[in-house]
């Protein structure tokens, strides 16, 4: 995994899935049934270096994620959130006034179980398995913001962006700041990576892509790199189709996540001489199984293992999907099966 971040190429290719600790695991559900709520989970680093690592025991990935979510920085700066079970996030919408009311001085002190949860997963990590660290970039955690909940076209946030422009630019800002305190707190407390989650981008028109996900990436990145000299960034813009040869050009980052609609040709021809990619097996092909799974994943292998590759999905693993499914993804990808 660090080899191909590095620059190298490797075949097979180091293999990893967004969400791959979560609610299809029955040890994550046994643990998880023992805390009232999914944030007291996050906040425990005890449990989380746990459900952490239980895929890697089970699976044998060649990286680990720190279980944590993108909105524990919303957390952070003293927002209220919680998480309706089958429902989603909850947060209290945040308008002018609670921009103006930001603050970033507790942030380092709210996130010390995180940047505890990383010391500890690496403390029993195999030293050849990466540790990964991550938050959510600025336009996707202030769509959950604004809107206090997910909605299916982020148009709460857009409207605002539109409407009161400043306004929406001091809080990216903001969470530019407190991005920065938590991926170099993440960095610090032993992460070999960080990734970006922009899973909202793609629904940014060409102007706005550039202002609210390339700009505040840019910084991340540049203060990141600052403070943590050569600090090893995955952006994961998803739904950035033709958008993400100027995303990985403009940002620096040392690799882009793509979604299952990216094309391989694009990803081999336009992308991989640059930057390492990661993904995109889309998870409902993992969900299905069968001879379409093995398909996807070969015609992966075949059209991007040539160059810089981390195999991945295209988005996270769906709550549904058979534990026997990712065990053959696995198995085929390392080549032991
Ligand atoms: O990848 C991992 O294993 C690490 C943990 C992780 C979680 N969320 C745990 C989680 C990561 C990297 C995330 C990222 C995240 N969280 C994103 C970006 C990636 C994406 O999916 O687009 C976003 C948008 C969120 C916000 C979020 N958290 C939503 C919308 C939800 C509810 C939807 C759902 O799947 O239930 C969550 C809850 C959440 N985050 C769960 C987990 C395991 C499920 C809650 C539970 O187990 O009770």
């Amino acid at each position: 995994m660090m080899a191909v971040l590095d620059g190298g190429a490797a075949n097979p290719p180091p293999i990893w899935l967004m969400r791959q600790a979560g609610r299809y695991l029955p040890e994550y559900r046994a643990i998880r049934s023992k805390v009232p709520s999914f944030l007291d989970l996050c906040l425990d680093p005890d449990l989380a270096t746990e459900v952490t690592l239980q895929p890697i025991r089970r699976f044998g990935f060649d990286a680990a994620i720190v279980f944590s979510d993108i909105l524990m920085t919303p957390f952070a700066l003293g927002r209220s959130v919680r998480f309706v079970e089958g429902e989603g996030p909850r947060l209290d919408p945040i308008d002018e006034p609670g921009i103006a009311g930001l603050a970033v001085d507790r942030v380092e002190t709210a996130l010390a179980p995180l940047f505890a949860t990383v010391s500890k997963v690496r403390e029993s990590l195999d030293p050849d398995k990466a540790l990964i660290g991550f938050c959510g970039a600025p336009w996707t955690v202030a769509t959950y913001m604004v809107a206090g909940r997910g909605t299916p076209d982020q148009a709460p946030a857009r409207t605002l962006a539109a409407r009161k422009t400043a306004s929406f630019q001091r809080l990216i800002d903001r969470l530019v700041d407190a991005s920065v305190t938590s991926l170099i707190g993440q960095l610090h407390a032993g992460a070999d990576a960080v990734q970006i989650f922009d899973s909202w981008a793609g629904i940014l028109n060409e102007r706005d892509f550039g202002r609210w996900s390339i700009g505040p990436t840019v910084e991340i990145v540049r203060r990141v790199r600052e403070a943590v000299p050569g600090a090893r960034i995955i952006g994961f813009p998803k739904g950035a189709g033709l958008r993400l040869e100027r995303y990985a050009r403009e940002t620096g980052v040392d690799a882009v996540g793509l979604d299952w609609t990216v094309p391989l040709d694009y990803a081999r021809e336009r992308l991989q001489p640059h930057v390492a990619v990661q993904g995109n097996l889309d998870p409902i092909v993992l969900l299905a199984g069968g001879d379409g799974l093995d398909r996807a994943i070969d015609g992966l292998i075949e059209g991007l293992a040539g160059g810089r590759f981390i195999f991945n999905l295209g988005h996270g693993i769906l709550p549904e999907t058979p534990i026997a499914h990712v065990e053959r993804l696995v198995g085929r990808v390392h080549g032991t099966s």
